[in-house]
């Protein structure tokens, strides 16, 4: 099963679609930043905390193409990004280049988030986004967060909600277009989930599964966030909005509040 997962990953990054200009340049860097951190994930930059940890040991835990591991590292942190496939840590060593990033201050590695290869109470800060709901063992790699982390310090991960993605899916997939008849539900929300689709393994957690997951912390944050689909809905690619309500309706989302409620994703922060 893994080896299906890494097989999947090394051959459609994430965050690629976000631009069609020449890769690592910096006008493609540009549309890419503008789309993750203003159109898709507002609210990253802040609740990521990017800024808040200068000369910090910093891990990123799944860093596809090293966006997120750079931002760190342009605010001064002392940076460490692994991913289980080669092609993440070759993308994320271009992208920390162009962000001129001196390299005695990063580590990027192959590895797998349910065995980390550091040692336990090595970092002052982990984070990471949209990963561990696709790996198996999901307890072991939260298990191994802990462990490394150094004890009276803070994780922040974001994993998949049972909000209205999921249920999106299981009515319009599962039930609607009749995928119960040839296989499980779990098959079909691995199917549609994901850009490229077709993925091979995405779990969704409801607040009880989460709060079980990470119960050996304490829970400091725990909230949804983000309307995904709906909220994509709005927006062409280039991150123009497609109908005239749309801005307004977008707005109206973010003034009400919605996503803490219908969120796609579930915002974690644990402390050690
Ligand atoms: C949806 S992408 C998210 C990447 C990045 N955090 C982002 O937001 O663009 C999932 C990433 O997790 C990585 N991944 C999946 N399972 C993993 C595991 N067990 N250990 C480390 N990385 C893993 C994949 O290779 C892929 O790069």
């Amino acid at each position: 099963m893994k080896k299906k997962i890494k097989d999947y990953w090394e051959t459609r990054l994430p965050q690629t679609w976000y631009s069609a200009k020449t890769p690592f340049t910096r006008a493609w860097l540009d549309e890419l930043r503008f789309k993750r951190y203003v159109v898709f994930y507002p609210f990253l930059e802040k609740e990521g905390e990017f800024r808040n940890h200068y000369d910090e040991k910093v891990l990123e835990v799944g860093c596809g193409i090293g966006t997120d591991i750079a931002e760190f590292g342009k605010y001064g942190a002392d940076i460490t990004a692994v991913d289980l496939t080669k092609e993440a840590v070759l993308n994320t060593l271009k992208m920390l280049n162009l962000y001129k990033i001196p390299c005695t201050r990063t580590d990027v590695r192959i590895a797998d988030a349910e065995k980390l290869p550091f040692e336990k109470d090595t970092f002052d800060f982990i984070y990471s986004f949209g990963v561990l709901h696709h790996t198996p063992d999901t307890k072991a790699a939260v298990y191994e967060i802990k462990r490394v982390l150094k004890p009276g310090k803070t994780a922040v991960i974001f994993l998949y909600n049972r909000g209205l993605e999921y249920w999106r899916n299981v009515l319009k997939n599962y039930v609607f277009n009749g995928e119960f008849l040839r296989m499980t539900l779990q098959e079909s929300l691995n199917l549609h989930s994901e850009v490229k689709g077709n993925c091979l393994l995405a779990k969704y957690y409801n607040r009880q599964e989460i709060e079980d997951l990470f119960k050996h912390f304490e829970i400091l944050k725990l909230r949804r966030v983000r309307m995904g689909y709906v909220l994509d809905s709005f927006y062409n690619l280039d991150g123009s909005y497609k109908q005239g309500l749309s801005l307004l309706m977008v707005k109206l989302a973010a003034m009400l509040d919605i996503g803490s409620y219908l969120g796609d994703l579930w915002e974690i922060k644990v402390l050690k």
